[in-house]
């Protein structure tokens, strides 16, 4: 693509922003710890549900030394309805080495960033880019699925190629924060992965896959790759159980014994039949550092 057209669609897409974009509490600040917050809880769970989320965490531990110092309980109990409790642990963990390495200061470097736990290259790139306004390309599942069905009419087959593509597509001056939170919000609300909505689409006379969506033939077959489906059997996985006894745990302030635990978590728990199970299931929450068990009772760090 020439140079115009880049500035073309880098413009239609910024003012497409302006009027369409959604106001979101994180877009609000380029404070990096907050930030960092906003994207930890982006990583897996709708937007909608963050919101609320984000403030009350915010208010509750409004700095990184307030989350540093605080009980890894206390930021499970606050992560509460978020699911993937994991996050909740890296992101003290992360908090503490910060405090302690980095004289409380989040890092600029990329390469610092993804060291720490619970931050990979997307997270990383988000805060450099929205914090600290570096001119890196940011991707997630949204913006690849746009910029894959703008260059090239499909999705990328790596994500390597994703990441190149997106740092062609990164505009030169103006500020690519925007530029990205536009492709992420187009990916949310417009260029779906479902039933893209082309005809409100400010690139449709850029895109290589406009074509092939709005021609009635290509409705049904609109997903190069197979639609995510929702999963069958996770009310008894392992993970569905790992969510139950965190959530059981949040609403104590007292330790709890492994059988009690079992019967307030499986409607047909058995000492006989499921002990072995949920000891295992235990054991890995404790080394994944979301709970403690001593002597045979178990409760939020
Ligand atoms: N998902 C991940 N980061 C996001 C952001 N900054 N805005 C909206 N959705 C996101």
């Amino acid at each position: 693509m020439s140079t115009q057209n880049y500035t073309y669609l880098h413009k239609k897409l910024l003012s497409w922003y302006k009027t369409h974009g959604r106001q979101l509490p994180w877009r609000e600040t380029d404070d990096p710890y907050k930030i960092l917050v906003s994207e930890i809880m982006l990583q897996q769970t709708q937007v909608s549900r963050v919101i609320d989320k984000y403030n009350s965490f915010i208010h509750r531990f409004p700095d990184i030394y307030s989350l540093a110092k605080a009980s890894t309980g206390k930021i499970i109990r606050e992560w509460s309805g978020m699911g993937y409790n994991k996050r909740a642990v890296n992101l003290h963990k992360t908090a503490k080495i910060i405090v302690q390495n980095h004289n409380g200061e989040i890092p600029k470097l990329l390469e610092t960033l993804v060291s720490l736990p619970g931050i990979g290259r997307y997270t990383a790139s988000a805060i450099v880019n929205f914090a600290f306004r570096l001119r890196v390309p940011v991707v997630d599942i949204n913006i690849k699925r746009v910029i894959g069905r703008v260059d090239q009419g499909s999705l990328f087959d790596t994500d390597k190629l994703a990441w190149e593509t997106a740092l062609k597509y990164l505009p030169e001056k103006t500020k690519t924060a925007d530029w990205h939170q536009a492709l992420m919000d187009l990916g949310a609300m417009v260029c779906t992965a479902k039933k893209p909505r082309c005809e409100s689409c400010p690139l449709v006379l850029n895109c290589s896959a406009s074509i092939k969506f709005i021609s009635s033939n290509h409705l049904n077959k609109i997903n190069t790759k197979s639609p995510q489906k929702t999963n069958p059997a996770f009310a008894g996985s392992n993970r569905y159980y790992r969510g139950k006894v965190i959530e059981e745990l949040r609403g104590r302030i007292n330790s709890i014994k492994i059988d009690q635990l079992g019967i307030l978590i499986k409607q047909d728990y058995s000492p006989n039949t499921d002990k072995i199970w949920l000891e295992n299931l235990i054991n890995r929450l404790v080394k994944d550092g979301l709970i403690e068990k001593k002597k045979g009772v178990v409760s939020l760090p």
